[in-house]
């Protein structure tokens, strides 16, 4: 997998196959973007690219055959659970999914190390989605096996970066060059947040548009900056939408206000239908991490750019991959 058309940018996306061979991911804890190079992504990426021709073909392998993943969510999920059960299960493993933690032993106020050492117990890998940022961290402190962040509160969610990268190069056949405009709760979203890490490895222009009280946090914006990654701000998409690449739309986080009226006040701030796609560029690629609560009209849904479909498909290979790599057998 290369990442540029101009790969002047990105000397060694490509390396040696045997540099990856020593095992470099296996036993590894997955909890931030930032501790991925531009070799791992290449090598990631081509090791999902292998599973999505496999899964296409044959549809299950035996690669992870004995091995158990845990999956253990205290926040709502739909895409993230089900496309690691799936994951596993394609790779030939077995899942132990705890998605009501309110039936399990933390509602009898178990704490997260002693819930972790638990499910260890029995399974080879856990996924963990919490309300409080830098819960798979603390999680990740007590666990001797790989623990893979499943979004932690506001804070980061590294392995839908993974696939949004992803979706990224299979959409535009590129990264460096790009204009990526994000849209929508830049303040809560943290799918955003790990998005723009991972694109600080690039060069490529960001654009922001939030409405005032829910812009991209100030201390991700100065990281990105220090990267030399070009970045703007706006409240309105109309100025950007034009020159822009890649369209990654958020919905409002709900879960994270504090005054319900306040997000009554802010939650159909953007709402992307065929008319205001009129002013985009036709190959522009619309992404989101999904659920959608309005901000995509149901209409664009047939629109060739729409990738937020496809974009779930994407995340089932590059899940595959994390879980193969972790576990030491991709
Ligand atoms: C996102 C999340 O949980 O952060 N969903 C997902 O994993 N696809 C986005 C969201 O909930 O808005």
């Amino acid at each position: 997998m290369t990442f540029a058309a101009n790969t002047m940018n990105v000397p060694s996306a490509r390396l040696p196959f045997a540099t990856h061979h020593d095992g470099r991911f296996k036993g590894n804890h997955i909890l931030s973007v930032s501790q991925f190079s531009l070799e791992d992504l290449a090598y990631i990426f081509d090791v999902a690219e292998e599973f999505r021709l496999i899964v296409r073909r044959i549809g299950i392998m035996d690669l992870l055959k004995g091995h158990v993943l845990a999956t253990l969510f205290y926040e709502p999920s739909t895409r993230t659970s089900s496309s690691f059960i799936a994951a596993i299960q394609r790779l030939g493993g077995t899942v132990v999914p705890i998605s009501e933690v309110r039936y399990s032993s933390v509602s009898k106020g178990e704490s997260l190390p002693d819930t972790i050492r638990t499910l260890e117990s029995y399974a080879d890998v856990i996924v963990l989605r919490h309300h409080e940022v830098g819960a798979a961290a603390l999680a990740a402190k007590y666990a001797r096996k790989p623990i893979i962040n499943a979004g932690d509160g506001i804070g980061e969610h590294p392995t839908q970066a993974l696939l949004d990268l992803f979706t990224i190069l299979q959409e535009r056949g590129k990264i460096d060059g790009l204009i990526i405009t994000m849209l929508g709760d830049l303040k809560n979203g943290r799918t955003v947040h790990s998005l723009a890490k991972l694109l600080s490895l690039f060069k490529v222009k960001i654009n922001y548009v939030s409405p005032d009280a829910l812009k991209m946090p100030a201390d991700l914006k100065s990281l990105l900056q220090e990267k030399g990654v070009q970045q703007a701000e706006y409240s309105d998409l109309h100025p950007v939408l034009g020159d822009t690449d890649v369209l990654y739309v958020t919905r409002i986080q709900q879960e994270r206000f504090e005054d319900p009226r306040e997000y009554e006040h802010l939650k159909d701030s953007y709402v992307i239908t065929p008319e205001v796609l009129q002013g985009a560029k036709s190959e522009m690629a619309i992404m989101h991490p999904l659920p959608r609560v309005g901000e995509i009209s149901m209409d664009v849904d047939d629109d060739p750019r729409a990738a937020y479909f496809r974009q779930m498909e994407y995340g089932l290979y590059v899940r595959m991959a994390l879980l193969a790599l972790v576990l030491g057998k991709a």
